[in-house]
Protein backbone atom coordinates (compact mmCIF):
# COMPACT_ATOMS: atom_id res chain seq x y z
CA UNK A 1 0.00 0.00 0.00
CA UNK A 2 1.73 3.10 -0.54
CA UNK A 3 1.58 5.72 2.28
CA UNK A 4 -0.84 8.37 2.07
CA UNK A 5 2.09 10.94 2.76
CA UNK A 6 4.30 10.15 0.50
CA UNK A 7 4.92 13.35 -1.80
CA UNK A 8 4.31 12.85 -5.31
CA UNK A 9 7.51 12.54 -6.40
CA UNK A 10 9.08 10.08 -4.79
CA UNK A 11 5.93 8.14 -6.07
CA UNK A 12 6.78 9.28 -9.99
CA UNK A 13 10.59 7.67 -8.81
CA UNK A 14 8.99 4.49 -7.55
CA UNK A 15 6.83 3.97 -10.35
CA UNK A 16 10.27 4.67 -12.98
CA UNK A 17 11.76 2.03 -10.95
CA UNK A 18 8.82 -0.65 -11.01
CA UNK A 19 9.12 0.16 -14.85
CA UNK A 20 12.80 -0.20 -15.46
CA UNK A 21 13.02 -4.08 -13.35
CA UNK A 22 10.01 -4.72 -15.57
CA UNK A 23 12.78 -3.87 -18.83
CA UNK A 24 15.35 -5.42 -17.16
CA UNK A 25 13.15 -9.13 -16.81
CA UNK A 26 12.45 -8.70 -20.41
CA UNK A 27 16.17 -8.27 -21.89
CA UNK A 28 16.66 -11.35 -19.37
CA UNK A 29 14.26 -13.47 -21.05
CA UNK A 30 16.69 -13.21 -24.27
CA UNK A 31 18.02 -17.01 -23.70
CA UNK A 32 18.74 -20.40 -25.34
CA UNK A 33 15.11 -21.94 -26.41
CA UNK A 34 16.79 -24.67 -27.60
CA UNK A 35 14.75 -27.96 -25.91
CA UNK A 36 17.84 -30.13 -23.69
CA UNK A 37 16.57 -33.64 -24.59
CA UNK A 38 18.90 -32.59 -28.27
CA UNK A 39 21.73 -32.18 -26.06
CA UNK A 40 24.83 -31.90 -28.51
CA UNK A 41 22.57 -29.42 -30.14
CA UNK A 42 21.69 -26.74 -27.07
CA UNK A 43 25.65 -27.10 -26.38
CA UNK A 44 25.88 -26.07 -29.92
CA UNK A 45 23.46 -23.38 -29.00
CA UNK A 46 24.96 -22.34 -25.54
CA UNK A 47 28.62 -22.40 -27.18
CA UNK A 48 26.88 -19.49 -30.22
CA UNK A 49 25.39 -17.57 -27.49
CA UNK A 50 28.83 -17.63 -25.97
CA UNK A 51 31.21 -16.53 -28.55
CA UNK A 52 29.22 -15.83 -32.08
CA UNK A 53 26.77 -13.92 -30.21
CA UNK A 54 28.76 -10.18 -30.72
CA UNK A 55 28.05 -10.54 -34.54
CA UNK A 56 25.31 -12.35 -35.53
CA UNK A 57 21.40 -12.76 -34.64
CA UNK A 58 20.02 -16.25 -34.09
CA UNK A 59 16.83 -16.04 -32.07
CA UNK A 60 16.83 -19.35 -30.49
CA UNK A 61 20.49 -18.48 -29.24
CA UNK A 62 18.94 -15.43 -27.99
CA UNK A 63 21.42 -13.63 -29.95
CA UNK A 64 21.57 -9.77 -31.67
CA UNK A 65 24.75 -9.75 -32.86
CA UNK A 66 23.62 -8.60 -36.28
CA UNK A 67 22.99 -5.04 -37.46
CA UNK A 68 19.21 -3.75 -37.65
CA UNK A 69 19.91 -0.72 -39.54
CA UNK A 70 22.18 -0.18 -43.24
CA UNK A 71 23.15 3.22 -41.26
CA UNK A 72 24.57 1.89 -38.02
CA UNK A 73 26.03 -1.17 -39.33
CA UNK A 74 29.76 -1.85 -38.35
CA UNK A 75 32.28 -3.79 -40.13
CA UNK A 76 32.28 -6.99 -37.98
CA UNK A 77 28.58 -7.42 -37.88
CA UNK A 78 27.56 -10.73 -39.34
CA UNK A 79 24.32 -11.55 -41.27
CA UNK A 80 21.64 -12.41 -39.56
CA UNK A 81 21.22 -16.63 -39.18
CA UNK A 82 17.60 -16.07 -38.43
CA UNK A 83 17.46 -15.20 -42.37
CA UNK A 84 20.00 -17.41 -43.85
CA UNK A 85 19.64 -21.15 -44.29
CA UNK A 86 23.24 -22.68 -43.99
CA UNK A 87 24.47 -26.23 -44.33
CA UNK A 88 26.61 -28.18 -41.15
CA UNK A 89 29.84 -27.77 -43.74
CA UNK A 90 29.51 -24.60 -44.87
CA UNK A 91 29.26 -23.34 -41.14
CA UNK A 92 32.21 -25.78 -40.38
CA UNK A 93 33.61 -24.09 -43.40
CA UNK A 94 33.48 -20.60 -41.73
CA UNK A 95 34.10 -21.40 -39.15
CA UNK A 96 37.92 -22.92 -39.81
CA UNK A 97 37.84 -20.18 -42.52
CA UNK A 98 36.42 -16.82 -40.72
CA UNK A 99 33.55 -16.58 -42.27
CA UNK A 100 33.17 -17.27 -46.35
CA UNK A 101 35.95 -14.57 -47.31
CA UNK A 102 38.22 -14.97 -44.96
CA UNK A 103 38.64 -11.07 -44.12
CA UNK A 104 36.43 -10.13 -41.34
CA UNK A 105 35.10 -12.99 -38.99
CA UNK A 106 37.87 -14.67 -36.85
CA UNK A 107 38.87 -18.27 -37.37
CA UNK A 108 38.21 -21.18 -35.43
CA UNK A 109 36.69 -19.49 -32.43
CA UNK A 110 34.97 -23.30 -31.55
CA UNK A 111 37.35 -26.59 -32.78
CA UNK A 112 36.81 -30.40 -33.00
CA UNK A 113 33.44 -30.93 -30.95
CA UNK A 114 32.84 -27.94 -29.94
CA UNK A 115 32.84 -26.59 -33.81
CA UNK A 116 30.94 -29.87 -34.56
CA UNK A 117 28.32 -28.64 -31.90
CA UNK A 118 28.19 -25.06 -33.06
CA UNK A 119 27.70 -26.35 -36.71
CA UNK A 120 24.94 -28.87 -35.94
CA UNK A 121 23.04 -26.19 -34.11
CA UNK A 122 23.01 -23.67 -37.12
CA UNK A 123 22.84 -25.72 -39.49
CA UNK A 124 18.97 -26.65 -37.80
CA UNK A 125 18.10 -23.19 -36.91
CA UNK A 126 19.36 -20.89 -39.23
CA UNK A 127 16.92 -19.77 -41.88
CA UNK A 128 13.72 -20.41 -39.82
CA UNK A 129 12.73 -16.55 -40.39
CA UNK A 130 14.10 -16.73 -43.99
CA UNK A 131 11.21 -15.78 -46.80
CA UNK A 132 11.45 -17.13 -50.72
CA UNK A 133 11.87 -14.53 -52.86
CA UNK A 134 8.61 -12.93 -54.48
CA UNK A 135 8.27 -14.47 -58.10
CA UNK A 136 6.93 -12.72 -60.76
CA UNK A 137 2.96 -11.85 -60.78
CA UNK A 138 3.06 -12.09 -56.54
C1 LIG B 1 33.83 -10.55 -34.83
C2 LIG B 1 32.56 -10.88 -35.41
C3 LIG B 1 32.20 -12.32 -35.68
C4 LIG B 1 32.17 -13.39 -34.81
C5 LIG B 1 32.60 -13.40 -33.34
C6 LIG B 1 31.62 -14.49 -35.54
N1 LIG B 1 31.32 -14.11 -36.82
FE1 LIG B 1 30.53 -15.28 -38.28
N2 LIG B 1 30.72 -13.76 -39.61
C7 LIG B 1 31.12 -12.49 -39.32
C8 LIG B 1 31.10 -11.69 -40.53
C9 LIG B 1 31.46 -10.21 -40.63
C10 LIG B 1 30.66 -12.54 -41.58
C11 LIG B 1 30.42 -12.16 -43.05
C12 LIG B 1 31.68 -12.02 -43.82
C13 LIG B 1 32.22 -13.27 -44.39
O1 LIG B 1 31.48 -14.26 -44.58
O2 LIG B 1 33.41 -13.28 -44.69
C14 LIG B 1 30.43 -13.84 -40.96
C15 LIG B 1 29.98 -14.95 -41.65
C16 LIG B 1 29.59 -16.13 -41.06
C17 LIG B 1 28.96 -17.23 -41.77
C18 LIG B 1 28.60 -17.25 -43.24
C19 LIG B 1 27.17 -16.81 -43.37
C20 LIG B 1 26.71 -16.49 -44.76
O3 LIG B 1 25.68 -17.06 -45.18
O4 LIG B 1 27.31 -15.63 -45.42
C21 LIG B 1 28.69 -18.20 -40.84
C22 LIG B 1 28.02 -19.54 -41.09
C23 LIG B 1 29.20 -17.72 -39.57
N3 LIG B 1 29.72 -16.46 -39.74
C24 LIG B 1 29.13 -18.42 -38.38
C25 LIG B 1 29.72 -18.00 -37.19
C26 LIG B 1 29.81 -18.82 -36.00
C27 LIG B 1 29.25 -20.22 -35.87
C28 LIG B 1 30.48 -18.07 -35.06
C29 LIG B 1 30.89 -18.49 -33.66
C30 LIG B 1 31.70 -19.68 -33.56
C31 LIG B 1 30.77 -16.79 -35.66
N4 LIG B 1 30.29 -16.79 -36.94
C32 LIG B 1 31.43 -15.75 -34.99
C33 LIG B 1 31.51 -12.01 -38.09
C34 LIG B 1 31.66 -12.80 -36.95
Amino acid sequence: MIPRRMPRRRLAIVSGLLALSGALVACGTQEVSVPKQDAMVHRGAVLFAERCSGCHTLEVAGTQGSSTKVRDKERTDGPNLDQRHETKDNVLYAIRNGGFSGAIMPENIVVGADAQAVAAFVAKYAGDQAHAPRGPGQ
